[in-house]
Parts: structure tokens; sequence; C-alpha cells
């Protein structure tokens, strides 16, 4: 009884030893992962979340070894992501990460089924595939984000029956704990990944962009120069025909009338050719000349134009009414012509049954001012709209007005040079406005 009692007593330190190792091991493990949730908070990044699974968890747990593979959707593969132990030659920097394919190995399985796996003694079981060195007890969890694969930490260990069943719960707690970083820290990748790509699209239109306004402008030039350079050298041979023309008319006794009467118009045609000519060189050279970058006041423009065109407003009887107008950058000539055009339509193409009244109104936006030029006018139908900027675009005979079709090419011209857009509305009979827009010295591009 005596004896059978000591060996009670035994048996009950010894049962009391092994509970008090057991809960010192406990207490060790939540040490653990109480550290590693403080670490967990600090790390952002991928690799750091990863690297912290090996470093702050697995590695104070006293495992061998640990490796943890992240799940590449695309390939359907594992691809080793941080290791610990034999399986991590150099710190933090995997140059050959370990892949392994979906249901293959132990680690294949695992991912694939989503359920963890303890294997006491691998020398039993077919899966096991040999790394750096043979090792007995293996352990691979999932890392699980609900039912969806994020990937897998998996430990091996060179004695058999290693791992217990508490180890298993160790490995899935810290693998629940990580995987909301993850899940986030890839999204952040796929964010900057993206970011970098736009920003990369952007560079290189950019880039496009500049190389066309660099054409572009090249072939406005040689355009201009040709235009400038034949409408030069037109000028000189209908000079001689309208020179010889008025000497036959002169000098040559007994041309009938009729014949005289040709010449005339012959003669006529010559000059309007010449005017056409001199409106020609006058839009070359718009073109031509580089947008002075001087900032001006278009009170003083347009007090410019009003007194250019004085006598037309007395003799018509015209109106001209404007706002306090602001200052923009840009080249004064061209400027003087863009009003001087505007304001002498809106008087050409008045209504014959009222006075032309012209109203020019400047409305503030966030990057430039928008002008408008309205007059009460005969006004153009819409199928004209476009028309009336073309070079010699004209929607009357000569009889009717005359004119040669360049004033408002020559507008868009010196408007689009300032880099502004101009347009028309107008209504048959009420009137018409020509609306243009001009950048904020601030937005000036240069020219
Ligand atoms: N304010 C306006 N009202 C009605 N029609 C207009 C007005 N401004 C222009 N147009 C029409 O648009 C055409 C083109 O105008 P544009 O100023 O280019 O030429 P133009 O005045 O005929 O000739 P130029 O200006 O070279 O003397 C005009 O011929 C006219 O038919
Ligand atoms: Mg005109």
């Amino acid at each position: 009884m005596e004896h059978s009692n000591h060996l009670s007593k035994t048996e009950e330190i010894e049962r009391l030893r092994s509970a008090y190792q057991l809960l010192t091991e406990r207490e060790q493990n939540l040490r653990v992962l109480h550290s590693f949730a403080l670490n967990l908070l600090q790390q952002h990044t991928l690799q750091d979340v990863v690297w912290a699974i090996v470093k702050h968890a697995i590695a104070r747990l006293g495992f061998f070894d640990c490796v943890v593979y992240l799940i590449d959707e695309e390939r359907q593969i594992l691809v080793q992501a941080a290791a610990h132990g034999p399986k991590n030659p150099h710190e933090m920097d995997i140059a050959n990460p370990i892949t392994i394919p979906l249901g293959q190995g132990i680690v294949g399985t695992v991912a694939k089924t989503g359920v963890a796996e303890i294997i006491s003694d691998t020398s039993q079981d077919p899966r096991y595939i040999v790394d750096d060195d043979f090792r007995y007890s293996e352990i691979t969890v999932p890392i699980l984000d609900g039912g969806r694969l994020i990937g897998v930490i998996d430990s091996e260990h060179p004695e058999k029956h290693f791992f217990t069943q508490q180890h298993l719960e160790l490995l899935q707690t810290i693998a629940a704990m990580a995987v909301t970083k993850i899940l986030h820290a890839q999204a952040v990748q796929r964010l900057h990944t993206y970011q970098k790509g736009l920003e990369e699209q952007i560079e290189e239109q950019t880039r496009d962009l500049k190389q066309h306004i660099v054409e572009l402008r090249k072939s406005n030039q040689d355009l201009e120069g040709f235009a400038y350079a034949a409408s030069h050298d037109l000028a000189e041979p209908l000079r001689t025909i309208s020179s010889f023309l008025q000497l036959i008319q002169r000098k040559e006794k007994g041309l009938s009338s009729e014949s005289l009467e040709y010449m005339d118009f012959a003669i006529g045609g010559v000059h309007r050719l010449k005017r056409l000519l001199d409106g020609l060189l006058v839009y070359a050279r718009v073109g031509q000349k580089a947008v002075i970058q001087k900032l001006l006041d278009l009170n003083e423009i347009m007090h410019t134009v009003e007194s250019n065109l004085s006598q037309l407003i007395k003799e018509k009887n015209a109106s001209l009414y404007y706002d306090q107008l602001p200052t923009v950058q840009g080249d004064d000539s061209g400027l003087i012509q863009l009003f001087q055009n505007l304001i002498a339509n809106a008087i050409k193409f008045h209504h014959k049954e009222r006075n032309p009244e012209i109203r020019v109104t400047c409305v503030e936006e966030a990057y430039r001012y928008q002008f408008s030029f309205q007059d009460n006018g005969i006004g153009m139908e819409e199928i004209f709209f476009e028309k009336a900027f073309k070079l010699f675009g004209r929607l009357h005979t000569i009889q009717e007005y005359k004119g040669s079709g360049l004033g408002l090419a020559l507008c868009k011209r010196v408007v689009e040079k300032h880099g502004g857009d101009i347009w028309l509305h107008s209504e048959v009979g009420i009137g018409t406005t020509v609306y243009f827009t001009l950048p904020k010295p601030e937005y000036q591009l240069p020219s």
C-alpha cells in the first residue's frame, strides 16, 4: 500500500512536471505570438510581411527551418517569398526562388486542398521531395483568405515525429494573423505597378505629342515660307501685266469700245489678284513671326482699333460697347488685326434696317479668358460657321460685299498662335457672335 502510494506520488510529480513544462511552452508560444502581432503592425510592404513571419514568428519558435510561399495566380504555382534556416543563404535576398506547381509534393497538395498536414515520417510519404537535405518531419499550413489560397507556410525537421498538433495550431494562428497584412500589401503593390504603368504611358504620350508639335511647326514654317515666297514673286509679273495693259489702253488708237471694256475687266482682275496676294502675304507673315512674350493691356488694343476704324464707325453710325478687358501675353500687331477684323466684319455685314451695334464681352475661366464679339448684322446660316474661317472663304459675291475672305482666316491664325480657339454662332437676320479664347498670362505656353 505504502509502496503504491509512493509510486503514485512519483507519477503525480511527473505529471505535474510535464503539465508545468507544457504550460511554460504555451506561455512562450504566446509571447512569440504577441511580439509577432506587434511586429506585424509595423510591416507594410509584401516583402517585410512575409519576412516577419519567418524571422519574428517561426525562427523564435525554435523551428529548424521554414519557407513561406505565395501563390502566383496567373501561373498557378507557388513561389518562395521568404525563408529561414539552411534554405535562406542570404539575408532577405532570394536570387532563385523555389517554385512548386499546385498539386505537386506535400506543399503543392496542401495548397490545392487547403488542408494543413503534419508528416511524422517523410520517408514513408511518396510525395516528399528532397530539397537540400533529407528531413524526416514536415508541417505544412495553408495561408487562406476565406476559401481562397494566398500562400503556404512549410517547415521541416531532421527528427521523425517532431511536429505536434500544438505546432499546427500555432502555424495556423500565425497564417491567420498575417493574411490581411499580406492582402493589403499585395493591393498596394498592384496599385503601385498600375500607377507606374500609367505614369510611363503619360510620359510616352507627352513625348509623342512634343515630337508631333515639332514636326507640325516645321511643316507650318515650310508652308508659310512657300506662301510668302509665292505671293512675293507673283507680285512682280502681275505689276508687269497691269502696266502693259494700261499702256495698250493709252497708246493703241482705234480699239473698239468692246475691246476697251474687256481691257478694263482684265485690269480689274489684275488689281483684285494683287489685293489677294497682299492679303496672303500678311497672312503668311503672321505665321512666320514668333509671338512676342509681352504683357498687353487689351483695353489699349481696343482703343487703337477704335481709332483706326473711327472713320468707318462714324460713316456707318455704328456703336461699339465693350467690357473692361484683361491683360494677356502676346503679339500686339496680331491682336490689333484680330480685333480690327472682327469689328470691321460686324460693320461690313450690318443689317440694312438698323445701325450696327457691336458688343465685346470677356468672361474669366480657370486657365483662360473667353471673348465674344456680338453684332446685330445680317447673320449667316449654320453650314457657313466653319467655312467662314477658311482662307478665301467668302459667303457672298464680290458685288454684294467687297473683300478677299482673308479676315477670319487671319483671326484664326492669330488666336491659334496665342494658344486659343475661335468659333462663331450666328442667326440669319439677327446677328453673329464670334467667340475666341486666350490663355491667362501665367498659362501661356512659350512659342
Ligand atoms: N459679322 C459677320 N456677319 C455676317 N457674315 C460674316 C461676318 N463676318 C464674316 N462673315 C462672313 O464670313 C466671310 C469670311 O469673312 P472674312 O472676314 O474672312 O472675309 P471678308 O470680310 O469677306 O474679306 P476680308 O476680311 O479679307 O476683307 C465673309 O465673306 C462673310 O460672308
Ligand atoms: Mg473681313
